[in-house]
């Protein structure tokens, strides 16, 4: 492997912790959550990236607690006991494949389709 290869795949420090690598993964919208509830596959989806080698996984954008947040039910809610718990299931598989994971917290307003709920 070259040099550049080597420097990205080498263990960085992280606040008071560490990443697996100098790569990061960059937020990309999947609108797989069902009700704003990331479940397995959503799980599965993200500790992959870990496994194979991404140090910083920051997720899709995901919505905050306002009617407005977002455009989509499947576009994963980041608060509520179901959508949380869904979380919990992605950080734990994530740490599991020796990653890390923050979410990206989404507020879209007047960015959604026109004449969208709840203000149209
Ligand atoms: C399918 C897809 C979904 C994306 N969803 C998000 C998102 O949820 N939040 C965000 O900030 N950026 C999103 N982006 C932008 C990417 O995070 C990233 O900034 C971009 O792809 C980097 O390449 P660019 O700067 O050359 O566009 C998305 C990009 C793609 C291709």
């Amino acid at each position: 492997m070259n040099n550049l290869g080597s420097i990205l795949l080498e263990h960085v420090p992280f606040k008071n912790s560490q990443l697996q690598s100098r790569i990061a993964m960059a937020p990309m919208t999947r609108m797989f959550s069902p009700e704003g509830i990331p479940g397995e596959d959503v799980a599965s989806y993200y500790a992959k990236r870990a496994t194979n080698g991404v140090g910083l996984i920051i997720t899709e954008g995901t919505a905050i607690n306002h009617p407005a947040a977002v455009m989509s039910e499947n576009i994963p809610r980041f608060h509520g006991d179901d959508a949380l718990q869904g979380w919990k299931q992605v950080v734990s598989e994530v740490h599991r494949a020796g990653g890390k994971i923050i979410p990206q917290l989404w507020h879209v307003g007047a960015a959604r389709k026109a004449g969208s709920l709840p203000n149209p």
